[in-house]
């Protein structure tokens, strides 16, 4: 009779000969075969689950009979009556190997498990987060060995988890001995690791096996909204999304002009931190609200921020951000206890990380790009627009990246815009304008309808029609200026120029009607030539942006497009380059990433290698400063056209024929004049 036994795992393909007698989950951690475990074999926990298969593998050149574990045990029986488990299973701690086997490991019994993004294009994350719960049992003092309790749970974690030199802060001492005492030497911790950290920390504890939640917030910390993901630590999952307006829009629309107000106003700083902090606190705990957790089970929080919200997170006077050239702080990662930053609705003991920053005007957002896109990893020349009122881009392939942040201002975000408000139930997101009878449909967040479908005043009665948010406002303009309303230079015509009632004067200029809710009480909503002259201003730098970095690359051309942003996934890409947003490009080259930034942040709140591979991958990345650049000025004046005024746009002739008009500002425009073309 042989002494020991093949066992093969799958899907590892992972294989090992093994002493009769051993249990699955040790033959497992020897052979690092990733199956989970929380109780450390001790049949409590029922993470480390298995399915062992019997017959005939000749793949694997193995029969496995039917006594090649142990059998069914009482442990797994009670496991199985009070909590239930799919038949075919087994507890990995419990059934022992007494023959060759065939053992699969569940996708939910693994450790580091594959979270599968819903679009094929965007990489998984895979299961590694810095927060984890693992239960001990710890020797009882003894009156002839003293030593202190913490002692004794350390040389626990030590022995029994292989957990070296932990440590915990005085209050969570303040809290070990009752808790020990209570679950009678057996305890549940929730242990952090860092990957800067060189030990280990207790965050919390429990008496007995705990099976509470871990959760992670991946905070998008913008300078007009605030997004932040909710996610479960065991398995990356998105238990809620939430977001805000940052309130420091109160000390100035855009970065620069916070810059301004913190260096005008002594303390201006220290007020601009106390909102935003305020403001993450709230969003903390309605979001733990939405999704029906305590705020008390949120550990840890992710951070990712351009560089003026970077520091006044962190309490740093942010005024050397508006000076050449441009010094951050520290433009390294960070690790922090989230008491430090005031962030009080999280548990006591939450660890704050906050993504590394790749300059002075491109910060740890765009760093979040990158980890979440990989530009680095792309064969074709991709260009990724993260819109937000800093446009983050970044330009490269496998052989160079590089990134340069550009101030488009607010007004893609639905701000500084007449009717404009943030995407939420009852915005205008959708807008299309007949060509011919230059009468407009749309549709509002909240509703499926078009506003000319049957149905659609009941669908949006409960949210009303509210006001235009940013791919509204993006449709609005690009469908004014196809159906001959708009001329190249941005002016809308006037009734008697452009046939419709719609475009009515404000002044010397017009602007156009696109929604009158005034009969029911509601705003009338209208697209004003001031809008027009903010997307202009906002496109124009996203424009020049890009454009300054094609030039460094060398190239005239990319190769795709990939919009990102809190609402980069809304914005259709033929309505982005006929208002010329974006380089001309195939249509079908240009696809959406979602909110880009947050990913990169839910990548590193699950995954703590990834934080040392975006660490690395900054000092790769070369940033281009648009602010002392001379050409950015040259670029974004060109640019200033609907599309533009010399770069040709071939891929979007193809598709769209924008009408030849031309409008005088409050005097009468000539129709049929050839639109320049360089
Ligand atoms: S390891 Fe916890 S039940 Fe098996």
């Amino acid at each position: 009779m042989t002494e020991d036994a093949l066992v093969i795992f799958t899907p590892s393909g992972k294989r090992g000969r093994f002493p009769l007698g051993m249990p699955v989950l040790t033959a497992a951690r020897q052979l690092g075969v990733d199956l989970d475990s929380v109780c450390g074999g001790r049949g409590i926990c029922s993470k480390c689950q298995i399915t062992p298969s019997y017959g005939d593998f000749p793949k694997h050149g193995v029969t496995v009979a039917d006594g090649a574990l142990t059998e069914w045990n009482a442990v797994e029986e009670r496991y199985k009556s009070k909590r239930g488990m799919l038949d075919g299973r087994r507890l990995g701690c419990q059934a022992k190997v007494m023959g060759d086997v065939v053992i699969d490991v569940p996708p939910e019994s693994q450790v580091h498990k594959q979270v599968i993004r819903k679009s094929a294009t965007q990489r998984d994350i895979v299961m590694d987060p810095a927060t984890r719960l693992l239960y001990v049992e710890v020797a009882e003092p003894d009156m002839h060995e003293p030593t202190g309790d913490f002692e004794r749970l350390a040389i626990a974690l030590r022995d029994q988890w292989q957990v070296e030199d932990v440590t915990a802060d005085l209050a969570l001492m303040r809290r070990l001995q009752p808790v020990l005492r209570k679950g009678e030497w057996k305890v549940t911790v929730a242990l952090h690791k860092g990957n800067h950290d060189a030990t280990p920390r207790i965050l919390d504890l429990w008496p007995g096996f705990h099976e509470g939640g871990l959760y992670g917030l991946a905070i998008d910390l913008g300078s007009t909204t605030i997004a932040a993901h909710l996610c479960d630590l065991k398995d990356g999952a998105v238990l809620a999304s939430s977001g805000l307006m940052n309130p420091q829009i109160r000390f100035g629309e855009d970065l620069m002009s916070r810059v301004s107000y913190a260096m005008m106003n002594p303390g201006g700083d220290v007020e601009m931190t106390r909102a935003v902090r305020e403001a993450i606190n709230a969003l903390a705990a309605s979001i733990a609200a939405e999704a029906g957790i305590e705020t008390t089970a949120i550990y840890e929080v992710v951070f990712v921020c351009n560089p003026v919200m970077h520091h006044l997170l962190l309490g740093i006077d942010p005024v050397e951000l508006g000076q050449a050239p441009f010094a951050l702080a520290t433009s390294g990662s960070l690790s922090l206890d989230a008491r430090d930053l005031d962030l009080t609705n999280l548990n006591r003991a939450a660890r704050v990380y906050v993504l590394p920053c790749i300059a002075g005007h491109v910060g740890a957002d765009a760093a979040a790009v990158a980890l979440s896109e990989e530009p680095g990893k792309s064969k074709d020349m991709v260009l990724i627009v993260d819109v937000g009122t800093n446009a983050e881009i970044l330009l490269g392939n496998e052989t160079r990246v590089l990134a340069c942040s550009s101030p488009t201002g607010p007004a893609f975000e639905g701000a500084q815009i007449s009717s404009g408000q943030r995407a939420a139930p009852g915005a205008i997101e959708r807008v299309e304008i007949d060509p011919v009878t230059k009468e407009p449909r749309f549709r509002v967040i909240g509703s499926d309808l078009w506003s000319d479908d049957p149905g659609f005043a009941e669908a949006t009665k409960q949210s009303g029609i509210t006001g235009i948010c940013g791919s509204g406002i993006i449709e609005a303009v690009a469908e004014l200026r196809m159906a001959g309303l708009l001329d190249p230079g941005g002016l809308i015509g006037g009734p008697d120029q452009t046939g419709t009632p719609r475009c009515v004067p404000e002044g010397r200029t017009h602007s156009y009607l696109l929604h009158d809710g005034s009969a029911e009480g509601g705003p009338r909503i209208m697209v004003t030539q001031g809008d027009i002259r903010a997307i202009q201003l906002a496109k124009s730098a996203l424009y020049a942006g890009a454009r300054l970095l094609m030039d460094e690359m060398g190239v005239d051309k990319v190769d795709r497009v990939t919009l990102a942003g809190a609402f980069g996934a809304h914005i259709s890409p033929k309505h982005a380059m006929v208002l010329g947003m974006i380089p001309d490009v195939p249509l079908d080259r240009v696809t959406s990433a979602g909110n880009a930034a947050g990913t990169g942040a839910r990548i590193a709140l699950c995954n703590v290698a990834a934080r040392d591979q975006i660490e690395a991958t900054v000092h790769h990345i070369h940033k281009v400063e648009t602010a002392i650049e001379p050409k950015f000025q040259e670029h974004f004046v060109n640019a200033n056209a609907i599309p533009h005024a010399t770069d040709p746009f071939p891929e979007l002739n193809a598709v769209v024929t924008l009408p030849d008009v031309s409008f005088n500002a409050g005097g009468a425009g000539s129709e049929g004049r050839r639109r320049r073309r360089g």
